[in-house]
């Protein structure tokens, strides 16, 4: 989308680490001259352990007023009647294209991960000596994303549709709509299985363009797919729906190390550029994304990535290398 007015962004650190580096994503942005309104929301973790409420409808309508919004990471409590607040807004805000690009000097690829039904429709039923989930798997649901990830495809060498049609059989509905919508936008694509795909991403990572696959499969694929470029640090992805669209890294808010000033802000620092496209500025995106490789390839690197920056080192770094 492009606006004549600044767009408004609703920004929400959540917990742990998220803050520490949607700080860093706000301070690239500012330096890179972008024009927006942010309007802060509180949700998550902390807000619940304060208030009893992880995401209110207040909070619901807030973000729906914006054109969009960039998100840290939340923790999930350990409590069994927390419903996510992440899989809340992705439902409610009918978020469904998880969209995840995956570089490094040697790799460039893009997971499609379907956000809204799968095995996180939310249907189950937990006993004590059984439980079930329902995988839902629609053909508008299929349809539409891999119309996405057709769009994303034109132009790169291919699609490869990951399913696990051999076994599941609500997966041969996902497979065959994913095949007919490629065939009809002429996209060349194949199909694989899940698990040949989790080994070949490992194997063969540079044999991969544009992967389109189901909720789980994309979560799991993703985090994989982040291990082969180098860390979780590194990743950004949109959530992006009709009319609105949710920008994170792929991490979450990693207790382990949060407060220590060692979090790596370049997925975040990469969801606000992909988060500047969308809403219609692509040459400053791109500017964005730039200046993380240059500082990258300079050795701005957090411990994660074997270095020995802090975040607001490679923060800085990014910063001076914006052109
Ligand atoms: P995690 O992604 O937070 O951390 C996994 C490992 O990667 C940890 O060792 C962490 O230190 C490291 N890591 C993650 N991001 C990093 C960064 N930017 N820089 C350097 N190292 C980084 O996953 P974990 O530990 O399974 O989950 C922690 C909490 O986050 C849980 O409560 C989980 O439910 C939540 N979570 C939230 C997500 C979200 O809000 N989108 C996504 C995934 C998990
Ligand atoms: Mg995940």
């Amino acid at each position: 989308m492009s606006c004549a007015r600044a767009a408004k962004v609703a920004v929400i650190p959540g917990d742990g680490i998220g803050p520490e580096v949607v700080k860093s994503a706000l301070d690239v942005l500012k330096a890179a001259g972008a024009d927006f309104e942010s309007v802060p929301v509180e949700i998550g973790y902390g807000r619940w352990k304060r208030t009893g409420q992880a995401l209110s409808e207040e909070d619901l309508q807030t973000i729906r007023e914006c054109d969009c919004a960039l998100f840290g990471a939340i923790t999930t409590p350990p409590d069994p009647n927390y419903r996510s607040v992440l899989l809340r807004l992705r439902h409610e805000l009918d978020l469904y294209a998880n969209i995840r690009p995956f570089h490094s000097a040697a790799l460039d690829f893009i997971i499609v991960r379907e956000n809204t039904e799968g095995l996180y429709s939310g249907q189950e039923e937990v006993g004590e000596e059984e439980a079930r989930t329902v995988r839902v798997i629609t053909r508008r649901c299929s349809e539409r994303i891999a119309e996405k990830a057709c769009e994303i495809a034109s132009g790169r060498r291919r699609l490869t549709i990951v399913h696990k049609s051999n076994v599941l059989h609500s997966d041969r509905l996902f497979l065959k709509a994913a095949l007919a919508v490629a065939k009809r936008r002429g996209v060349p694509a194949e199909d694989m299985l899940v698990d040949a795909a989790a080994y070949n991403l490992v194997v063969n990572p540079q044999r991969f363009d544009v992967i389109v696959t189901t909720n789980l499969f994309g979560d799991i694929l993703s985090d994989e797919a982040a291990g082969v470029i180098g860390s979780l640090g590194l990743c950004a992805s949109a959530n992006i729906g009709l009319d609105f669209a949710l920008f994170e890294p792929i991490h979450g808010s990693a207790p382990d190390i949060a407060g220590k000033g060692i979090a790596n802000p370049i997925g975040a620092i990469r969801s606000a550029s992909m988060m500047m496209e969308w809403l219609g500025v692509p040459g400053l995106a791109h500017q964005m994304e730039k200046a993380v490789q240059k500082a990258l390839e300079k050795g701005a690197r957090t411990p994660d990535l074997g270095g020995e920056c802090g975040t607001q080192e490679v923060t800085a770094a990014v910063i001076e290398l914006l052109e």
